[in-house]
């Protein structure tokens, strides 16, 4: 079955066609991603929330080429993704920084292998540091860092070689409330500015409204898409749209499908 956004249905940036992915478990096939489908139309954002281990990290690592489905193909642009891409700006769960590098240089490290020129990479790193707000660490490596910090530090890195796929994994869950708020405003803002196309999971049903377009909802065992619910609010998205009767029963029925999921039920079939 196929999820399509019907008015970007022609022009989809990220096609996932019947992906599924099983992993070898205690002798048996594990079905991490059940014939997951679904578009994302360029400069879409869509999240994906869904309980825990219902393979929402399986989808993106599909989509970064780092998994390759059992069957069916994830597409970038129309090509069948076959490893990671420059286009494709990845921030993991667990933070994946190099732990031998200072923060700029982690930032510095996806322009390097790009081949931006020195005085560049150093001007653009700063930018993106001071952003995430960790000028003060600029040389530390990341085992000085707090959890929050590291990620930061990530989020930094994928922004700097601006990429036109975000893939975004819980990428503001180790942050606190305040850094976090700030850090969803400065996402949209740059989406909206210089368009990109956004996947980004996460837990916090609020977050997921308040940045999406869309919302993909996922159910577990086995992992597949158990809804996708249209987003019908403006940008910006202001506190007076977080604090609207709009987004709280958007909010409602998000909270619903993640929460009480009926078994067995996947997108299409799920009511509403
Ligand atoms: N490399 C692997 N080998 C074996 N099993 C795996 C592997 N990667 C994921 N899995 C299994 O696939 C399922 C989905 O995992 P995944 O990390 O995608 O879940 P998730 O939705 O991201 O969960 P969380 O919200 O906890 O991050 C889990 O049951 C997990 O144990
Ligand atoms: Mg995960």
């Amino acid at each position: 079955m196929t999820t399509t956004n019907p008015a970007t249905a022609t022009a989809a940036k990220i096609s996932v066609r019947e992906v599924t992915k099983t992993f070898p478990l205690k002798g048996e096939e594990f079905t991490a991603l059940d014939r997951v489908s679904i578009d994302i139309a360029d400069n879409e954002f869509v999240t994906v929330v869904g309980p825990s281990g219902c393979g929402k990290s399986t989808l993106m690592n599909v989509l970064a080429g780092l998994e390759t489905p059992t069957s069916g193909e994830a597409l970038v642009d129309g090509r069948a993704v076959s490893g990671p891409g420059p286009e494709r700006g990845v921030i993991f769960q667990q933070y994946a920084l190099f732990p031998w590098l200072s923060v700029r240089k982690n930032v510095e490290f996806g322009l390097k292998v790009n081949g931006v020129p020195k005085a560049q990479r150093r001007e653009r790193a700063e930018h993106f540091i001071e952003m995430v707000g960790l000028q003060q660490f600029a040389d530390a490596l990341p085992k000085m860092l707090s959890g929050g910090m590291k990620q930061r530090c990530a989020i930094a890195r994928a922004y700097a070689v601006n990429p036109s796929i975000l893939l975004m994994d819980e990428p503001f869950g180790a942050l606190d409330a305040l850094t976090r708020v700030k850090l969803q405003e400065q996402l949209l803002e740059t989406w909206s500015r210089e368009k990109r196309t956004v996947m980004f999971i996460t837990h916090d049903v609020d977050e997921a409204v308040f940045l999406a377009n869309r919302v993909v909802v996922m159910a577990a065992r086995p992992g597949r898409i158990y809804d996708v619910i249209d987003v019908d609010l403006p940008y910006p998205r202001t506190e007076d749209v977080r604090l609207s009767p709009e987004f709280g029963e958007l909010r409602n029925r998000v909270w619903h499908a993640v929460y009480h999921q009926e078994p067995g039920v996947a997108a299409g079939t799920a009511s509403h």
